[in-house]
């Protein structure tokens, strides 16, 4: 049985609740006709996850899910500015990024507190998007496999002994998030695959072929076909190409045909 593709918008710190109640209604509007067979994900910023979820709600005949940006491992307290995996629940989002690179390398994230959201997420029924990805000095040293290894080794920690209900893992090369240079879907493939066999003997091997590994760099129209025809990519995180509906909906579309 082959995956469903899994395609997620990251808006990172873009929209305010009005824009993304009308970029909505216009990704709807590109799909409407269409019977999703993969995953459809949208990631609003916080403030915007209420809008998004009533809107989504209202929506019934479209099945596009809801994610977060970030999560907080506590589920109240004194942590002023972090949200928990409590009130990210009454929006009802079923995904959640974690370990995105931009929160590792601008905020200083650890695997153990990757670690600890992933577990937090799982925890309360959320399913974690977990970003994993080397830097350029990093893959121009060969180091590619050491790093992202570490960064899986270290999510796959969280998830042993866990009763979770999915998660996924986004292979994002740093030096291609923003710039406009993907990887190769070649290279990008090398890698995933290499995620799923580290699944397989940390996990489970029937665990390893059910998980959606996908890629995240630079995806936009021209080459997330490629992405997709590589056996071991289930699809994409999108940043850049996800902020207009129509772009993104050109991708879902992209993934739709690829499954006929
Ligand atoms: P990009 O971002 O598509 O703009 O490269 C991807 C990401 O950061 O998830």
């Amino acid at each position: 049985m082959a995956r469903k593709y899994f395609v997620s918008a990251n808006w990172k710190m873009n929209m305010t609740s009005a824009q993304t109640v009308s970029y909505l209604g216009r990704l709807i509007e590109n799909l409407r006709d269409l019977k999703l067979k993969s995953n459809v994900v949208v990631c609003p910023p916080f403030t915007a996850l209420r809008s998004a979820s009533t809107y989504l709600d209202y929506e019934k005949d479209i099945d596009i899910e809801l994610g977060a940006q970030n999560i907080y491992w506590e589920e109240k307290g004194a942590f002023t500015g972090e949200i928990s995996p409590i009130m990210l629940k009454e929006f009802n989002i079923d995904w959640v990024i974690v370990g995105h690179s931009e929160r590792r390398r601008l905020f200083g994230e650890t695997d153990k507190e990757v670690k600890k959201k992933i577990r937090t997420a799982v925890e309360h029924g959320i399913n974690p998007i977990i970003c994993v990805g080397e830097n350029i000095d990093e893959r121009e040293e060969d180091e590619t496999y050491r790093v992202v290894g570490g960064q899986v080794n270290a999510a796959l920690e969280a998830l042993s002994n866990v009763d979770y209900k999915d998660f996924v893992f986004a292979y994002e090369p740093i030096w291609a998030i923003g710039t406009g240079k993907a990887a190769s879907s070649e290279d990008a493939n090398d890698v995933t695959r290499h995620i799923r066999a580290l699944i397989g003997s940390k996990l489970s091997p029937e665990i390893s072929k059910e998980i959606r590994v996908i890629y995240g760099g630079s995806v936009n129209a021209d080459n997330f076909e490629g992405f997709i025809s590589e056996p071991d990519i289930d699809g994409a995180l999108v940043g850049s190409a996800s902020l207009s509906p129509k772009k993104f909906a050109e991708l879902v579309k992209i993934a739709e045909r690829q499954r006929g």
